[in-house]
């Protein structure tokens, strides 16, 4: 599904809602990564957060994530943030949606 968001300028990131789901765009050297707008450890916005290359700091606490596979990077996160599969197509990106609804069953 296209989203008609512009991908943020490389290192920053960018909330965006869609299907009922908030969502967090993150830009590594151009290529897009989209995971779950809420951390794992205290289940806050991970939005305003500091991205460092892959890594990906929560503003309030401070836990990594790494936002590839949405695996923890540095605690106090000890699970993982989901992750959605997502391309670049010129300045805005498809998210597949349809693989986010099988996971959710
Ligand atoms: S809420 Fe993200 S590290 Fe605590």
């Amino acid at each position: 599904m296209p989203v008609p968001i512009p991908l943020p300028d490389p290192g920053r990131t960018a909330p965006f809602r869609v299907a009922g789901r908030d969502l967090l765009l993150c830009n590594v050297d151009g290529a897009p990564y989209v995971l779950d707008d809420r951390c794992s450890h205290a289940r806050t916005a991970l939005a305003g957060g500091r991205l460092s290359g892959f890594v990906l700091e929560c503003p309030l606490h401070g836990g990594k994530i790494d936002v590839r596979d949405g695996s923890p990077a540095a605690p106090p996160v000890r699970r993982a943030v989901a992750c959605w599969p997502v391309r670049r197509v010129g300045e805005r990106i498809e998210i597949a949606l349809a693989t986010a609804a099988a996971r959710d069953g």
